[in-house]
């Protein structure tokens, strides 16, 4: 084996809102209860950002966690990659106001838009940027305010999501190009814009002017999830040679506990090797896995060394899987 660039994660950071709002205080507005959405979804409660708290602010507080356990100095950062789809300005990006609260010298610094995919996306595209040694860093990070997207008169579409963020440090390091290697060994992304409107939002910049809501066919959404997900997270193992029952951790998307249990059936992932977050953060789009990721760690669950399987899907459908070793 030839020695080879590989992206290694050096640190990991989460942050949530203060506020949680809980099954139990919604059937006051709504017509629901703990019962269904727990039953339906696994979901217990979600955090919400307070009034005037921005992506931006959860971004910069779960990037800085993650900084923190990396060790490194706001100028060791090269690139900085923020996947969200409720960014604070329909322009500039929000990554470029991360960067400059965080102390980060100028260098490049962009959105990307995946929605729930956001994350997978945009770790794919830093892995890509960190092995070409056009950076030779990048802060990954996903953060969301989904609530102030919902139409919180739906039913259907608001008891599910929530507001957070998960950062990831990674670093450009030389090693010897086997699958031990620590760092991403694999990336698979696709999106199939036929299901454009099984999830979106219906406003937009050039649509409407407006900021919209989010609408979604639940049940289309849900079936596609387990496929699409399964065949991504079976490709990118199939690649490095190592069957998805052998990863250390499976990392999904955390969207709804029951297509995270079929994903680990289909897959053959034992339950004790499969994050689940999704109880008390719902669904936080692209800031769900590196929040799982982050809770792994603090729980000191996720350790050096682990192979670890990550697979989102989101609106588009746009979807894709990272397989790294931490
Ligand atoms: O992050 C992107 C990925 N998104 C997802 O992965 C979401 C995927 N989809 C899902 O998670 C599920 O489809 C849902 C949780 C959204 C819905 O679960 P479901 O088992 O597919 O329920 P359903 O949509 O078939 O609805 C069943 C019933 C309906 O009533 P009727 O028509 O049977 O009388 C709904 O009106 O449940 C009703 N319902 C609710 N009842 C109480 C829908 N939402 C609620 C609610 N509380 N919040």
């Amino acid at each position: 084996m030839r020695p080879r660039l590989r992206a290694r994660v050096a640190g990991v950071g989460g942050h949530l809102p203060a506020r949680v709002l809980t099954n139990a205080e919604l059937p006051a507005h709504l017509d629901t209860s703990d019962a269904w959405i727990v039953e339906r979804t696994g979901i217990r409660q979600r955090h919400l950002a307070a009034e005037g708290e921005l992506t931006s602010d959860l971004a910069v507080a779960a990037a800085r966690r993650a900084l923190e356990m990396a060790d490194a100095r706001p100028e060791d950062v090269g690139l900085v990659l923020l996947a969200t789809s409720t960014p604070d300005n329909t322009f500039p990006a929000t990554a470029t106001r991360v960067r400059e609260r965080l102390g980060i010298p100028p260098g490049p610094a962009f959105d990307l838009q995946a929605v729930c995919a956001g994350f997978v996306y945009a770790l794919s595209v830093a892995d890509s940027l960190l092995r070409t040694g056009t950076a030779k860093s990048a802060l990954v990070i996903g953060a969301e305010t989904f609530s102030r997207i919902l139409d919180w008169n739906d039913r259907s579409t608001c008891v599910l999501f929530g507001d957070g963020a998960g950062a990831l440090y990674l670093v450009a390091e030389e090693q010897t190009g086997t699958v031990l290697d620590r760092g991403v060994l694999a990336t698979h992304l696709s999106a199939d814009g036929r299901h454009y409107h099984q999830l979106y939002v219906d406003g937009g910049p050039s649509s409407t002017g407006t900021v919209g809501h989010l609408r979604m066919n639940g049940r289309e959404v849900f079936r596609h999830a387990v496929a699409a997900m399964s065949a991504s997270a079976e490709e990118v193992c199939r690649r490095v040679g190592i069957p998805p029952s052998e990863v250390d951790w499976f990392v999904p998307h955390q969207a709804n506990l029951r297509i995270i249990d079929a994903l680990a059936r289909r897959l053959g992932i034992p339950d004790e090797r499969v994050a689940r977050t999704v109880d008390r953060h719902a669904n936080t789009s692209a800031a769900s896995i590196p929040l799982a990721l982050d809770v792994l760690v603090h729980e000191d669950r996720l350790r050096p060394g682990h192979l670890v399987l990550l697979s989102g899907i989101g609106g588009g459908f746009a979807w894709g899987s990272v397989l790294l070793r931490w």
